[in-house]
């Protein structure tokens, strides 16, 4: 069996560069080999112990690369291809696929809870230098001549969230948004409102550099919410509240400020993953009858999101390559989770070159 080197998970805190098997392509499937991937918020709890997986399993879910075996099968491309693969790989067959709950994906029976994110969670991932990709047809989405790897690698994941937020609130021209955290999610969330041609939008952090990041990524206002009353001032931007507030952190407190900063009959879209328990205070929420919408989102995957958001790439309307602060060689990958998982140096995003 041929070798190559990839990040494997071992346990809480043990993780590193090892010499596995080189996967090769079975029917449906193919193999690239990486030529740029980065590390998600979701690995930092994957080596922290936070978010089991199996030990032995290579991690890492955003990968960009050139094919380099084609499984029997696959139609329309060929080895030498430059393609980009979303973090979430839908069967594109299966009851949720053809529902168009693609994130959802129950491969051959029905659906499954967050059974299309399998690259880094259930299967081998894209921190090493080859790639198995499964349902490959549905899969692989070929980059548009003239981009970079550098210019669409944060599409895999972050983007294609944090623009689903916006999309998933259903912003409309003129409206109103408030983003509450500008980690690598709300950035891009900030960046997807403002794509969809809200008004006014208004991000919440603390961190310095990123709420410098959210005002390149396209927010009006900024506020850090050490200083000022989120809340009253939210209301008083927007003479009485959001018309959609997205959530971007995962924590008790900003889903009930998203809330609290609601007009009524505003939406709530919600990308946080929580733990523990999450409550709905009854006078945030207008005693259940303020015509409120609440709405989570996964991801979204599959070559045809990938196209799409490239295409939004490709026409200038979007360029994410300022949140790429750092790169390194996957060799120096544990100093990469060092910078990113520590925000260091003003780290939002790390590319890894494998
Ligand atoms: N829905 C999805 O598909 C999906 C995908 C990936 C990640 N996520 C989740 O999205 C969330 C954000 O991920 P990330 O990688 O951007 O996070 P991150 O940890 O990199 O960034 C979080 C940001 O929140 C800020 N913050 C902390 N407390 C705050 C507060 N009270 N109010 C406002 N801002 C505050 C921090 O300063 C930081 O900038 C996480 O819960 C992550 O698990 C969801
Ligand atoms: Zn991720
Ligand atoms: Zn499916």
């Amino acid at each position: 069996m041929d070798k190559m080197f990839a990040n494997v998970f071992r346990g809480a805190g043990k993780f590193g560069i090892e010499e596995v098997d080189r996967p090769h392509a079975g029917v449906g499937e193919a193999v690239i080999r990486v030529t740029l991937t980065t590390i998600c918020g979701t690995d930092l709890h994957i080596v922290r112990g936070e978010y089991t997986v199996r030990p032995g399993l290579v991690i890492g879910h955003e990968p960009v690369g050139v094919i380099e075996e084609i499984g029997p099968g696959l139609s329309g491309y060929q080895v030498g291809d430059r393609v980009l693969i979303g973090a979430i790989t839908p069967c594109g067959q299966c009851r949720a696929c053809l529902s168009g709950q693609l994130s959802q994906c129950g491969r051959t029976s029905g659906y499954e809870a967050i059974g299309g994110w399998r690259f880094g969670n259930t299967i081998n991932g894209a921190q090493a230098q080859y790639l198995l990709v499964p349902n490959a047809q549905a899969n692989l989405a070929k980059i548009p001549d003239g981009l970079t790897d550098e210019q669409v690698v944060l599409l895999a994941d972050i983007a294609s969230t944090g623009i689903s937020g916006a999309e998933s609130g259903g912003v409309r021209i003129g409206d109103s948004v408030v983003v509450f955290a500008q980690g690598p999610i709300g950035l891009c969330a900030t960046a997807g409102a403002r794509l969809l041609g809200a008004g006014l939008i208004i991000a919440i952090d603390s961190d310095e550099n990123r709420l410098a990041m959210a005002k390149r990524m396209g927010a009006d206002v900024v506020l850090d919410y050490r200083h000022v009353d989120v809340v009253s001032e939210v209301k008083r931007l927007t003479e009485g509240g959001s018309d959609v507030s997205i959530e971007a952190l995962g924590t008790q407190e900003t889903f009930e400020n998203c809330l609290r900063c609601l007009r009524p009959g505003g939406t709530l879209s919600s990308l946080g993953v929580y733990s523990g328990k999450l409550q709905v205070p009854y006078d945030a929420f207008a005693a259940g009858i303020g015509d409120y919408r609440v709405i989570t989102t996964l991801c979204p995957g599959g070559k045809e999101r990938m196209r799409r958001l490239m295409e939004m790439v490709k026409r200038g309307g979007l360029d994410l390559t300022p949140l790429l602060t750092h790169v390194f060689p996957l060799d120096k990958i544990r100093e990469a989770y060092r910078i990113f998982g520590e925000r260091l140096d003003g780290a939002i995003k790390v590319a890894i070159k494998p």
